[in-house]
This record gives C-alpha cells, sequence and structure tokens, in this order.
C-alpha cells in the first residue's frame, strides 16, 4: 500500500490549511480544514460548516469528501485534517465511516500549529467497518448454501 511522500503531504497539508480559514464556525470557533488525495493525485478541500440548529454541522472531512465526490474523485488515497490548535485532532467517528466508503485503506494525517503529527490508516481508526461490501448478498452468513 502506497505511502504519501513528503512533497505530496506538503502541498495536502498547505490545502487543509487554506480551506480551514473558509471554515464557518461561529458556534464553536473551532476551525478544521481538510484535504483529500485521490488516486490521481488531485487534492480537494474543504472546511467545517456549522448550523444554528448545531446538529446539522458538517465537518471539513466530510465536506472535504462530498466535494471531491461532487468532482468525480471516488478512490481517496490519503486525508489531511488541520486544526490551528497545539495538539492535532483525529477525524469524528461519523467522518471515520465517510472516509471508510472512498478509502478503506486511505492514510490519515493530522496536523496542527504545532510540531505533533498524527499518522495512521483508516483500518486502526475504524476497526470491523461497515462498508459497501457488507451489503453484498454473497457476505450474507445465512444465505443458502450453493
Ligand atoms: N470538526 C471537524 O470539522 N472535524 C473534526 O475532525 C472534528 C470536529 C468540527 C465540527 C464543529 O464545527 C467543530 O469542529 C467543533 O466540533
Amino acid at each position: 500500500m502506497m505511502t504519501v511522500d513528503d512533497q505530496t503531504l506538503r502541498t495536502m497539508v498547505d490545502a487543509a490549511r487554506r480551506a480551514s480559514e473558509a471554515a464557518y464556525c461561529p458556534y464553536s470557533r473551532f476551525r478544521v480544514g481538510a484535504a483529500v488525495l485521490g488516486e490521481d493525485g488531485a487534492i480537494v478541500g474543504g472546511c467545517n460548516v456549522e448550523n444554528a440548529s448545531y446538529g446539522l454541522t458538517s465537518c471539513a472531512e466530510r465536506n472535504a469528501i462530498f466535494a471531491a465526490v461532487a468532482q468525480g474523485m471516488t478512490a481517496i488515497r490519503a486525508v489531511v485534517v488541520f486544526t490551528p490548535t497545539a495538539t492535532p485532532t483525529a477525524p469524528c467517528g461519523a467522518c471515520r465511516q465517510v472516509i471508510h466508503e472512498f478509502g478503506p485503506g486511505a492514510e490519515i494525517i493530522s496536523v496542527c500549529e504545532g510540531p505533533d503529527r498524527l499518522r495512521a490508516r483508516l483500518p486502526e481508526l475504524l476497526p470491523g467497518a461497515f462498508g459497501p461490501r457488507s451489503l453484498d448478498p454473497a457476505d450474507d452468513p445465512k444465505r443458502p448454501l450453493a
């Protein structure tokens, strides 16, 4: 499985940082930016968008992925999350599930203003995930044999 090279990672971190500047977060004041890397090398950014109803808030990671899918990217190699904090932040559970749909083996890299980084593969963050294959009738344990 390929690992994101340093040059690509720098470009992704820049994209995630830039995306965080557009964050709409008047309630939490917690700015987040994300960048996703497609199989073809394209990079798409996204930021968190909050709502007065609070619960309709959508995270930077999901917004980046949905924007990427709208551009035709359906296979994701890596996700970078940027927060302007002293320590890095891992993606929330809902975002892990959405990442799984398009990048079940994706690298997840969290960066911040400080020097610390988190670097993991999605299966470490979401073991035993429910995914597209779970809907395959061939995986049904109660299916009739042959
Ligand atoms: N948030 C993200 O955008 N990504 C994360 O990984 C964690 C949380 C947003 C949601 C909300 O707008 C704010 O950060 C505080 O939770």
